[in-house]
């Protein structure tokens, strides 16, 4: 047999089609050991597997509870108890408020080396510095792993890199993902995964190696993974888990798509410029320019050492601006009380903040405005800290430190800090385990849980309005907003009545209803780069809420042609794409969908206009029985 790499091996063992593994882009279709969720993709997802009929996940399953804790009003707590307990129904772990950030609570509790796993959040990778694969996917796949324990995905490229050296006293492993993403960029890692290996390997720590492979996300690469090693038994038995240790590393001379070579002894303290991760410059570059705010934490870097090695920085001195810690998960902000350091940081006038995401995504500590932070996270797109204008720089703990006691970016010493290592603090207790959970209260749902519809088949003949025709590059953001909404996510009525287009047309949500309501379906025309965007699943199931069948535009941003055929929704395109100035807001259109595979046609105003498919043939099967859901059904519940 030829040798293999670690990334090879894994798929391998998971392969549950083809028999063997093929050529990087072809589709796999592999098992997952786990899947979990987070509360801000998580009701969704559940929604959908409640609509899908499961009484039992099948694969470890876990909900999290870390993004939306600001509980100002009902919405997040009703979420939150919505998630308790349809976990009990489920068979899902549920992880409260406060237990800690998913990947990092995961990392310590469940992942195991071999494993492969998806979660509903882009971070999941993280998991791969323990040497397992897991990828962040879309909602309806997380569910979908759940419900089967398989996950469908493209077969990877493999990008081996190799560490050489070792760190300088001044760098920290935030440094080494800064250089990857300096070198491969924020678009060079789709579709590969980067399999770290080499003598640099054995000087990182499984937590040092799980910040390189968070961020993994950053370069767009399908996931990371380290192998695993006695640095992962060190971590493991620390936490009382000896026993899902397994050495795994890649066979001797086993081939790779590409190679990178890393000297771990030539970086240098790196800075991520707003606003992009991959704007990575030197931190000597920017030294002195004046900072306004610091976060230190997040899923990203929030191990004891790294906190610890901050709080030692700070010994005490007082911090020259706001400083926010937002630890990974309580069993490691028990750990630094228990070292001392909580108080440390307390006479440092360091404010502690909540075990979550919290700053990361605008969840209160926002910098001022105009402002500048420097941020121990992963991201700093415009926004995302919840104040239009501030800038927001990413660094490693140690530079976060050196900045916080002067106030302007700061090229820390190289110098030996000593931490006080004490055993971590297990925390499984604050887990609801599905055999402990109380079930007698069933699944409660809140004003703001509302089930899923049912999603009708696609008739015949599709007829009605043109509801909404719109310009170019209409994004998922104007179709379905987000922001002051995200607490809508669990609502989809409210979601679609409030939301939907309603900067582009704020008329829009009751004239689609009203039509829906007198039996018509919904038409939206479109013209070039529809549906650009995040990936948003809600941009599709709003409107089809709505009562939207068909969406006919000049051109599709790709990944929303996916999310309208799960919702049922038709997406084509104008074969002569001048045809678009022959229709109006307001047309009575309609096109026969008998055979979706033939040639299809839009009739308007007596005329019929060619249009092309913008869906694969293999999912008119789906589009015919209403959407991903009701296909489920009819195909493993018969
Ligand atoms: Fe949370 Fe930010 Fe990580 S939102 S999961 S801490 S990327």
């Amino acid at each position: 047999m030829s040798a293999l790499g670690l990334t090879h091996k894994i798929l391998k063992d998971h392969l549950v089609e083809p028999a063997e593994l093929p050529a990087p882009g072809e589709l796999i279709k592999i098992k997952i050991d786990e899947a979990f969720t987070q509360d801000a993709t998580g009701t969704m997802c559940m929604l959908q597997l409640e609509a899908m009929g499961i009484d039992k996940v099948k694969p470890l399953s876990v909900n999290f509870v870390d993004h939306s804790m600001l509980q100002s009003g009902f919405r997040n707590p009703d979420d939150h108890q919505y998630l308790r307990t349809v976990a009990a129904k489920l068979g899902i772990i549920f992880s409260p408020p406060g237990t800690g950030i998913c990947h990092f609570t995961n990392m310590e509790n469940f992942v195991k080396p071999g494993m492969t796993g998806v979660g509903a959040d882009s971070h999941t990778v993280n998991a791969g510095g323990a040497g397992a694969i897991f990828m962040g996917a879309g909602g309806y796949d997380v569910a979908l792993a759940m419900a089967t324990g398989m996950y469908t995905m493209p077969m990877p490229k493999v990008t081996r890199v190799n560490l050489t050296g070792e760190l300088a006293k001044n760098c920290m492993a935030m440094d080494v993902i800064l250089k990857m993403l300096e070198i491969v960029t924020v678009k060079g890692g789709k579709g590969i995964i980067f399999e770290y290996a080499g003598p640099g390997v054995a000087t990182l720590s499984l937590t040092e190696r799980a910040t390189i492979t968070n961020m993994g996300a950053e370069m767009g690469a399908t996931t990371s993974i380290f192998p695993s090693d006695e640095r992962t038994k060190e971590y493991l038995e620390s936490r009382g888990r000896g026993g899902d240790y397994t050495e795994l590393s890649a066979d001797e001379g086993a081939s790779y798509d590409d190679e990178i070579e890393i000297n771990l002894s030539e970086i240098e303290p790196l800075i991520a410029i707003y606003p992009s991760p991959g704007n990575v410059e030197k931190v000597k570059d920017h030294a002195g320019t004046k900072i306004h705010q610091v976060c230190i934490g997040s899923c990203t870097n929030s191990s004891f050492e790294n906190i610890a090695t901050f709080a030692e920085t700070l010994k005490g001195k007082r911090v020259k601006v706001d400083t926010l810690l937002y630890p990974g998960s309580r069993s490691v902000a028990m750990q630094l009380a228990d070292a001392g350091y909580m108080s440390m940081m307390f006479h440092s006038g360091v404010r502690i903040m909540e075990n979550g995401c919290g700053a990361c995504i605008g969840q209160g500590g926002s910098p001022p405005s105009e402002g500048i932070t420097l941020r121990t996270f992963n991201r700093n797109f415009p926004k995302r800290s919840g104040t239009d204008d501030a800038e927001c720089h990413l660094i490693s703990p140690l530079v976060a430190a050196a900045s916080a006691l002067t106030g302007e970016i700061t090229v820390p010493e190289a110098k030996d800090i000593p931490i006080n290592v004490i055993p971590p603090v297990i925390d499984t207790d604050s887990f609801i385990m599905p055999d402990q959970a109380d079930k007698s209260e069933g699944v409660v749902r809140g004003p703001n849980i509302m089930a899923l519809p049912d999603f009708k088949p696609l008739p015949d003949v599709v007829k009605g309005e043109v509801l909404l025709k719109t310009g170019d590059n209409i994004s998922t953001d104007d179709i379905q907003p987000a922001g002051v909404f995200l607490p809508l996510r669990s609502n989809v009525k409210e979601y679609a009545m409030q939301a939907t287009y309603n900067q582009v047309d704020s008329t829009f949500a009751e004239r689609a209803v009203a039509h829906r309501d007198a039996g018509g379906e919904g038409f939206i025309i479109g013209a070039e780069n529809y549906g650009q965007g995040s990936s948003r699943e809600h941009a599709a199931l709003c409107p089809r809420w709505l009562g939207i069948r068909a969406v006919i535009v000049k051109s599709f941003a790709r990944i929303h042609v996916a999310n309208l055929v799960n919702f049922g929704i038709v997406p084509m395109t104008f074969k002569n794409p001048d045809d678009y100035d022959k229709i109006k807001q307001g047309d009575t259109v309609s096109f026969d969908a008998t055979d979706l595979a033939g040639d299809l046609f839009l009739e308007v105003n007596g005329e019929k206009l060619p249009l092309e498919r913008a869906f694969d043939k293999d999912v008119i099967p789906t589009l015919k029985l209403g959407g991903a859901l009701p296909q489920f059904k009819a195909t493993f519940k018969g």
